[in-house]
């Protein structure tokens, strides 16, 4: 997927009640591999990667791009949060030039059910609409995927439309930008 754009980048690193989000380090490797090595994880993202694979093909350090950040709990990864631009190839759109930014995440399963990707994705949207205060951020998951469809309507998405990609029904949705009043 292609990079962010012009926002200056890594930003300090953010802090919320419980989390950091910060730019990847070589020491995140190991988790990297983990997380595309999980069959929890690639349930709805088209499968896990086989580990003697990824470990191959996965650099020193992996996910260093503008609009990634490393979720971060007490030092050690447990996921990743990103806007990344969205191809504009894919069906999916907002804009009449397409490439919006897209959120993205995904956590270690045993970090699940704590609230953290809620936490970390409101803390990446703040970010966001700090640098691009008039953009909008769009979503695409599985409707089969619960978990991720409960979680962007927490995150204030509302569907567009649905389609169908990689062989199931996707759910595609915008946040608009926060204007502001007065
Ligand atoms: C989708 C996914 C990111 C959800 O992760 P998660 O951390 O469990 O999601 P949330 O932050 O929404 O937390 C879920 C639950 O934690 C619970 N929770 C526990 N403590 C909490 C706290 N302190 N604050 C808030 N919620 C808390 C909530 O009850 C919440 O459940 P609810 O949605 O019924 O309200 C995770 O399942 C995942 O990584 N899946 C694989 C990758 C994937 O499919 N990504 C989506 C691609 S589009």
């Amino acid at each position: 997927m292609a990079e962010l754009g012009s926002v200056t980048w890594p930003p300090a690193p953010i802090r919320t009640e419980r989390l950091v989000l910060r730019q990847s380090e070589a020491r995140d490797r190991a988790a990297f591999i983990e997380l595309f090595a999980s069959p929890e994880v690639g349930t709805y993202l088209g499968g896990p990667r086989p580990r003697d694979e990824l470990e191959r093909a996965v650099p020193e350090v992996p996910g260093r791009r503008p609009g990634v950040f490393v979720i971060d709990l007490d030092g050690a990864l447990i996921g990743t949060v990103s806007l990344d631009r969205r191809d504009a190839e894919r069906p999916g759109h907002v804009r009449p030039d397409a490439r919006e930014a897209e959120l993205g995440y995904m956590l270690l399963p045993k970090a699940w059910g704590r609230g953290y990707t809620t936490e970390a994705c409101s803390a990446a949207l703040d970010w966001f609409a700090d640098v691009r205060p008039d953009e909008p951020v769009v979503l695409c998951t599985q409707t089969a995927n619960t978990c991720s469809m409960r979680l962007a309507a927490k995150l204030g998405f509302t569907e567009v439309e649905r389609f169908e990609e990689y062989g199931a029904e996707q759910w595609f949705g915008a946040r608009s930008p926060v204007t502001p009043s007065g």
